[in-house]
């Protein structure tokens, strides 16, 4: 396609955001009539849905016996923070980032809670080499960096017998990656990313180990309620079977159920890495022969299949950023694609949510459309 004709077929679902993100396939707000508004979350029936939230949580993702899984306050945010103001202190720290999330969670250990902690950062495109990491040490980092399109392969490089704390804000990733739960102390995510769930509520994840932390290791700072996971040196084992800290949206909840339950019938994980997978290939394999426009992760073997970064590599662009968000802003305007815009804080370019609940039909409706777009812009620019 060298003209400005536009595409004939159009995405029937142009909702591409990096989160929140598309609801599953065939929503509707009917989905949720089972919810139990207007009742109190410690009545039988509020808590007999967030125990399900739990356990159909721990079915779906494959999260081991005997790892605590609670629904925390502040979504992501407030799932990771809760872990880091609870467990780090007690010994040395590594923190790894690889774009502005994992860069926040930097800013939180050093400039907050004033740790000495080994900082070890890559650009964007890149992560940071596990092999040079002290897993002796507690170490936090982002499984999938969302604003960079860059994911942790594998866990092969942290071992088994680590002495510290792996603590992984997997937001991005839980669901759409494999998770290997046995190298990982703390996952993190919220419900409004790869399940298309809302935002406010964060899940934790916490290994035996983690546990042992808690019980065993008071910080030094105070923790403020909506942090706190210990009563008396114990673990409030309520948290971790829905008797949440605070009061929960049992809207939202159903809402998690719901996505919870397309999840369990599609077959678990599996499936939806398979969908993820799916989708990311699609704007990969348009790309391949593409001399305009490329991958933002280096590395094929580290390119996430969620958050797909693009940047536009055409050397006739003038000013990279505001050709990027005029093509982001075109493709908004046809109603092919919204929020896909790259992350303010990232290299300017685009970025394709391929999360499970995207269906491939509609990723490969849009390429078409980029070219398009980038065609467009490129002729007004002049
Ligand atoms: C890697 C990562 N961490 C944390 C967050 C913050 O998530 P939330 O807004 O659910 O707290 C995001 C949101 O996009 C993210 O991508």
């Amino acid at each position: 396609m060298k003209d400005l004709t536009t595409p004939v077929a159009r995405p029937a679902n142009p909702r591409f955001s990096s989160g929140p993100c598309a609801k599953i396939p065939h929503y509707t707000l009917d989905m949720l009539s089972d919810a139990p508004l207007g009742r109190s979350h410690r009545a039988a029936v509020g808590k007999a849905k967030l125990a399900e939230a739990i356990d159909l949580t721990r079915e779906v993702l494959g999260v081991p016996e005997g790892y605590r899984i609670g629904i925390v306050p502040g979504s992501d945010t407030g799932a990771v923070e809760m872990a880091m103001w609870s467990l780090l202190g007690a010994r040395p720290v590594e923190m790894l980032a690889w774009e502005s999330f994992g860069e926040g969670w930097v800013t939180d250990a050093v400039k907050q809670l004033k740790l000495d902690a080994t900082v070890r950062k890559a650009d964007y495109g890149k992560i940071v080499d596990f092999a040079q990491v002290d897993f002796d040490k507690d170490v936090v980092f982002t499984w999938n960096g969302t604003t960079s399109g860059v994911r942790v392969p594998s866990g092969d490089a942290i071992p088994a017998d680590r002495a510290g704390l792996t603590i992984c804000d997997a937001t991005s990733a839980a669901f759409a990656m494999d998770l290997p739960f046995d190298k990982l102390d703390v996952v993190t995510f919220s419900w409004q990313k790869v399940l298309g769930g809302e935002g406010a509520h964060g899940m934790l994840i916490l290994s035996p180990r983690a546990v042992e932390r808690l019980e065993t290791y008071t910080p030094a700072w105070p923790l403020p309620k909506i942090f706190r996971m210990t009563k008396g040196g114990k673990l409030i084992e309520g948290i971790f079977k829905g008797e949440t800290i605070n009061t929960p949206s049992m809207l939202a909840v159903e809402d998690y159920l719901v996505a919870l339950k397309w999840a369990q019938s599609l077959g678990g994980v599996k499936a939806l890495i398979a969908r993820a997978d799916a989708n990311a290939a699609a704007v990969r394999d348009f790309i391949a022969d593409k001399d305009w426009i490329a991958d933002l992760a280096a590395d094929p073997a580290t390119a996430s299949n969620t958050s797909v970064c693009l940047r536009f590599t055409d050397p006739a662009i003038k000013d990279g950023a505001a050709f990027a968000k005029a093509v982001a802003k075109r493709l908004e305007k046809e109603g092919v694609a919204l929020d896909a815009g790259a992350y303010r804080d990232a290299p300017p370019g685009l970025r394709i949510w391929c999360g499970s609940t995207v269906e491939t039909s509609d990723v490969a409706a849009l390429m078409p459309w980029i070219e398009w777009a980038y065609r467009a812009e490129l002729a007004a620019q002049g």
